[in-house]
């Protein structure tokens, strides 16, 4: 795993996220969750290059969120849908994510949660974490496809401090 620059790389940022799947990890090498997510973006923002990943407030991985400065954005290699598909249906709450996920935990420079099966970790800062109320949502239809049982995502949007790739 070594420090890349971002201009580097070179993927399609609309499925990147959407058809490879990500992880997204919070927390110290004592005590980090996370979780799988398909749904996400990357960009441009207040001058810094931003992720934006969006956590429904149910999940483990969401007080993780809400109490670290940063999160990673991990994606892993192939052969690991496996893994995502635990990491994407169990919660934290039901296992121990930190020892049986079938991955490598791994820390950055940072400090934060990786794994020894990424090929591209981007450690973003939170800039800015908010919900999304229903009064905002100026598509009805997609809010009852999206929030009938009232399980709200908050967003978070952090700049890319560091990105690692293997
Ligand atoms: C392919 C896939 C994509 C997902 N995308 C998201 C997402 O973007 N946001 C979200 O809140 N949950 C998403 N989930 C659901 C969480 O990963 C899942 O609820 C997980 O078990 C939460 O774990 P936790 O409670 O340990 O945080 C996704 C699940 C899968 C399988």
């Amino acid at each position: 795993m070594k420090k890349i620059e971002l201009s580097s790389l070179s993927f399609n940022p609309f499925f990147k996220i959407r058809d490879q799947w990500a992880l997204v990890a919070a927390g110290s090498k004592e005590n980090f969750n996370m979780m799988t997510v398909s749904w996400g973006g990357m960009g441009e923002l207040w001058f810094k290059e931003v992720t934006t990943v969006y956590v429904r407030k149910s999940r483990l991985t969401h007080e993780f969120m809400e109490n670290n400065d940063y999160y990673t954005l991990i994606f892993l290699k192939d052969g690991n849908k496996k893994a995502l598909q635990t990491l994407g249906t169990k919660s934290g709450r039901d296992m121990n994510k930190m020892t049986d996920s079938g991955l490598t935990p791994v820390f950055t420079e940072e400090g934060c949660p990786t794994f020894a099966e990424a090929e591209l970790t981007l450690v973003c800062r939170k800039l800015y974490h908010g919900d999304l109320p229903r009064e905002s949502f100026t598509d009805d239809a997609l809010f009852e496809k999206c929030y009938a049982d009232g399980d709200m995502h908050t967003m978070y949007i952090g700049e890319i401090v560091a990105a690692y790739a293997d």
